[in-house]
């Protein structure tokens, strides 16, 4: 059997090999490696795929919500509402500009933004609110949306992990994650669902004047050359990135089959095992599997991992200390106990190896081990 990784990075291209190669030698040829014809392709293609009116391409999932943040004319002291168990990369640009992360805690089923609890942590201050669209499932958006429109919010999508996700809407309407809010984000980092071989990222709009203003900002603030309008930053996707991305973006939708169909097998494997909580499926979006991740108890989780890698399997805990309990992000707003969905989460997720290479003989050998573990140490 191969040897199993939490992402077979090299086995998805070398499937596609000899179009990435092609396409990689001929930008070189080109020589135009930054801003060339290949980044604009790929920005139409993904606009077509999303059906979303603007996509603007950035260096990574990371920019792209800070050029969000920037072009929404946020400024310092405005509160932004977010999550409280998500990658830190979310509240990093809020912090980073200045304005204030207010946290707030997540479904215990989705693990994504609870609405009740955004509405609670409304405040004069209040000026957006970034739903994180976490593992590949879109959060419950019809109510995020309405709270928008209520308070008059802006919506910042993190999508950085739902590529290609998508959310039906009450009354019947379909979107993709990442063009419902003001603007989506996602990141192309080589792990994620859509992934470069370097770091890559894109914004998404549908309103024309925010998509212009993105458009400069990631581009040292300039419309036409030379000529600064606002301040901006150096947010780019190369050419090189863009043009590989284009050929993942033709395998995307048999990319989420597969890690759907891993998800099933795992779900079905361990549907009567005790302690183990597998991914809850919300009727309202699709779940493309960025992550699959199982809630434990009964065990330790560590102990999990550690009897795991022994087999030759990795495991890894996203994530394991909520935001408001970092270093880097406590203050006297919050205290350990205040989010209690985010805390329990923190002390019980691990996830599992997901990707689009996965066999039947590595889930198998996987989804063995893991009840093995449980029947021998579960204790209620
Ligand atoms: C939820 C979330 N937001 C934002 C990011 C940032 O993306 P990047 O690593 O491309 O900056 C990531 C990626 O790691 C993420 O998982």
């Amino acid at each position: 059997m191969k040897s199993i990784q939490m992402v077979d990075l090299l086995g998805q291209y070398e499937k596609i090999s000899s179009e990435i190669d092609r396409a990689v030698i001929d930008v070189i040829r080109s020589s135009q490696y930054i801003n060339g014809p290949e980044v604009k392709e790929f920005q139409k293609e993904l606009e077509t795929y999303l059906n979303v009116k603007h996509v603007i391409p950035c260096a990574n999932g990371t920019d792209a919500l800070q050029v969000a943040m920037m072009a929404l004319g946020l400024e310092p002291g405005d509160e932004v509402i977010t999550a409280s168990f998500t990658y830190v990369a979310t509240a990093e640009v809020i912090a980073l500009l200045r304005l204030e992360p207010v946290l707030v805690d997540v479904d215990p089923k989705t693990f994504n933004l609870d609405p009740d609890a955004v509405r609670k942590a409304i405040g004069p201050k209040t000026k957006a609110i970034v739903p994180v669209h976490l593992f590949g499932q879109c959060a419950d958006m019809d109510p995020i949306m309405a709270i928008s429109r209520e308070y008059g919010l802006y919506v910042i999508e993190d999508t950085a992990q739902a590529i290609g996700s998508q959310y039906s809407f009450a009354d019947g309407s379909r979107s993709f994650a990442g063009a419902m809010g003001h603007f989506g984000c996602t990141s192309f980092f080589p792990s994620k669902n859509l992934g470069c071989f370097g770091d890559g990222g894109a914004l998404y709009t549908n309103i024309d004047d925010l998509a212009e203003k993105a458009r400069q900002i990631a581009n040292h603030g300039q419309g036409k050359r030379y000529y600064h309008d606002r301040v901006g930053v150096n947010s780019r996707l190369d050419s090189m990135q863009a043009a590989i991305l284009r050929i993942k973006l033709r395998y995307l939708d048999s990319y989420i089959s597969a890690r759907q169909k891993a998800a099933s097998y795992y779900d079905e494997a361990f549907a009567e095992v005790k302690g183990l909580e597998t991914p809850y499926r919300d009727g309202k979006s699709s779940h493309v599997f960025h992550q699959y991740t199982l809630k434990t108890s009964g065990i330790d989780r560590f102990s999990l991992q550690d009897f795991l890698a022994e087999k030759g399997i990795p495991a890894m805990v996203y994530y394991p200390v909520p935001l408001h309990l970092q270093k880097a992000y406590r203050n006297d707003r919050y205290q350990e106990g205040d989010f209690p969905v985010t805390e329990d989460l923190c002390e019980r997720v691990i996830s599992l190896p997901m990707h689009t290479e996965l066999t039947e003989e590595q889930l198998g050998w996987i989804s063995s081990h893991v009840k093995e573990f449980f029947e021998k140490n579960y204790s209620e």
